[in-house]
């Protein structure tokens, strides 16, 4: 890695958040039953909206954060604000495969070799931009489950899916739980691919504001054992992705492939077939 840097020590992070589920002021009767089942579904509390301000439901509450649910968008609500869930870049990285565009790169489906028809298996859904990235690769013969053990980004995702106007979205299956138990519970060569993106450790400074999956994610590091069990569960291979300089892929004592100069990210790739 050549920075002679210690990497930082984990959990980097705050403890959990207290989260509760509620609704829009719009919503329905429906839409409130569509919420609270939801928020049952993903053992997080709900609370009922009942007219008022998110700050007041949420001390009612005794909540931190609130995944607030409507017909159209799914938002969280912390620190005094509301902000709306979404993919990041995963619907446009979506479209432009759909486009054939091939002027920007995209590191995860180079690396992915994905094809038509293939099983992928996330193991780390978080925003769910690289699953919508690969069930737009693998394509309406496909499949995309997403492992997400933090109930709340996994409700938001698995909420925040059912409403993205994608035909992509509609391809990723959200398994809300820690992936190494779902891991352990599945056939050998179940899945073509395995894919792992967790939390990295960052040396950087963090950005300002609330950061949905830092904040609400699950930080612990990818164990050995997850490995081992990725590579009985894949066909075809198993994706490791790492921030720079890669102090999760040495503990794990995968090698990164090259990867073009100033990279936040390296992959490591373990071909299995
Ligand atoms: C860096 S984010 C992944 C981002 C994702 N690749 C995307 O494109 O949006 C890592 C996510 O993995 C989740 N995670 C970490 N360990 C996990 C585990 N053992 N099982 C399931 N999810 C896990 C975290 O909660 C977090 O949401």
């Amino acid at each position: 890695m050549g920075t002679g840097a210690r990497p930082p020590s984990l959990p980097r992070y705050p403890p959990p958040l207290l989260v509760a589920v509620t609704t829009s002021l719009a919503a329905g009767p429906a839409e409130a039953q569509g919420a609270e089942e939801a928020a049952r579904r993903h053992a997080l509390p709900f609370a009922p909206r009942r007219g008022r301000r998110l700050a007041e439901v949420a001390a009612e509450a005794g909540a931190e954060v609130l995944l607030v649910l409507s017909a159209g968008r799914v938002g969280c609500w912390a620190e005094g604000a509301e902000r709306r869930w979404d993919p990041g870049m995963g619907l446009l990285r979506a479209k432009r495969l759909r486009a054939g565009e091939r002027s920007t790169r995209d590191s995860f489906l180079e690396t992915a070799l994905l094809r038509p028809g293939e099983r992928v298996l996330d193991c780390t859904l978080g925003l769910a931009a690289d699953a919508l990235v690969a069930a737009e690769a693998v394509g309406p013969e496909g499949l995309v489950v997403g492992a997400e053990a933090s109930p709340a980004l996994a409700l938001l995702a698995e909420q925040g899916l059912l409403r993205v106007a994608d035909p992509a979205a509609a391809r990723v299956q959200v398994h809300a739980g820690d992936a190494l138990a779902l891991l352990a519970s599945l056939p050998d060569r179940s899945f073509d691919l395995v894919a792992f993106d967790p939390m990295f450790r960052h040396a950087r400074q963090e950005p300002p504001g609330f950061d949905l999956v830092r904040r609400l994610g699950d930080a612990r590091p990818l164990p050995p054992e997850a490995l081992r069990q990725a590579r009985r569960v894949a066909r075809r291979a198993v994706l490791v992705k790492d921030g720079t300089p890669g102090w999760d892929l040495a503990r794990l004592g995968l090698t990164p492939l090259p990867s073009a100069r100033g990279a936040h990210r390296l992959y490591a790739r373990i071909d299995v077939g």
